[in-house]
């Protein structure tokens, strides 16, 4: 059996007594095969008893053992030890606490806001079966059905991609990409019933219309889950309600607007159809600030060389659309301004 000395520097913390989070180091003999879970197993039972880090099923089942390994957030009970030993480099692994929620202790966060956030949008089935009814009545679901949810449904909640995403980074209030994705395994769940409920709790403030389309969140998915196909249905479905009256929305019909029609971005106009105008007025300061450091977009904008295979396309776009809308059942028809625009 292969074995080699691995070093690993742990951040330790303890908001109670230290001042500020520091790191431990520990060196240990590996075999190839070991997890960075047993791995934290082995540094706690032989070196260091007040290690704290959360695990439970050791399986990539439970999603309670995430942690930033190298920097980046991944569950330390499906990660090989010796997929990180790069040639025969003695670098030390890193191991640190998911970003964007605070340490509790060590490795282990306080993991409420998500909670909290998957309550506040109704991240659950609401069945159409009156309650006295549950257990003898059967909603059926059937395979098709099921299998537009069924990545969804993989979500274990670790929190990787809420640690991963460029929104949680500079808004602890954005809704978050498990919340999105639970949002739209529960609005395309045959059985439920809150479907318009939920969506304008997800289009408020800090919500679906943030997402900043970096696609982090799927990128570092420790179930590979493609979320951001779930963000777009969920913009989809809120244009197809008709929910298009806040600021994301307005955004995002201007952007594809402007791309349709001329193939770039009227920038000046862009805050007036967005926000309106008194919205617009309250960035007036940034104008001027912009302005000042010589960043005046053009007044007038014109049209790009070939802007009519731009408008081909929007056209096959809206078509496609259009074709989905006739033969969509539980399927909200597609819109594609859904896909345009990013954070205001
Ligand atoms: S794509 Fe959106 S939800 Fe995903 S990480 Fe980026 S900002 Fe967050
Ligand atoms: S979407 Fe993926 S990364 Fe995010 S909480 Fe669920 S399983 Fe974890
Ligand atoms: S311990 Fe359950 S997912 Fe790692």
């Amino acid at each position: 059996m292969e074995r080699r000395e691995v070093s690993f520097r742990i951040q330790r913390y303890n908001p109670q007594v230290d001042r500020a989070p520091f790191y431990d180091n520990f060196r240990i003999a590996v075999e190839k095969g070991i997890t960075i879970l047993r791995a934290l197993n082995y540094i706690k039972e032989h070196l260091e008893p007040r290690l704290t880090f959360r695990s439970f099923c050791q399986a990539g089942i439970c999603g309670s053992c995430a942690v930033r390994i190298n920097g980046v957030s991944r569950l330390a009970c499906t990660t090989q030890v010796w997929d990180l030993l790069t040639g025969g480099g003695d670098e030390p692994i890193r191991i640190e606490p998911l970003e964007n929620l605070e340490v509790i202790r060590d490795l282990v966060v306080d993991i409420d806001p998500i909670m909290e956030k998957l309550k506040r949008n109704q991240s659950w089935v609401e069945p159409a079966i009156p309650e006295e009814e549950l257990g003898r009545r059967e909603h059926r679901v059937s395979d098709g059905e099921f299998e537009t949810i069924n990545a969804a449904s993989d979500c274990i909640l670790c929190g990787a991609c809420y640690s991963e995403c460029s929104m949680m980074g500079v808004n602890r209030d954005y809704i978050s990409p498990p919340v999105l994705l639970k949002a739209f395994r529960m609005n395309n769940d045959t059985r439920d019933t809150l479907g318009c409920r939920r969506l304008r709790e997800v289009t408020a403030d800090n919500g679906l219309w943030d997402c900043a389309h970096c696609y982090k969140c799927m990128e570092h998915c420790t179930k590979k889950i493609p979320i951001m196909d779930g963000i777009h249905r969920l913009r989809e479905e809120a244009f197809a309600r008709g929910m298009t009256h806040t600021e994301g929305a307005r955004h995002a019909q201007a952007f594809f607007d402007d791309i349709r029609h001329i193939g770039r971005l009227r920038e000046v106009t862009l805050p007036l159809r967005t926000k309106g105008v008194l919205g617009s007025l309250g960035m007036v300061p940034l104008a001027v600030r912009m302005g000042l450091k010589g960043r005046r977009p053009p007044l007038l904008v014109k049209p790009i060389p070939d802007i009519e295979r731009v408008q081909e396309i929007c056209g096959r776009l809206e078509a496609n659309r259009e074709g989905e809308a006739a033969g969509a059942q539980h399927h909200l028809p597609l819109h594609p301004a859904s896909r345009s625009g990013g954070v205001l």
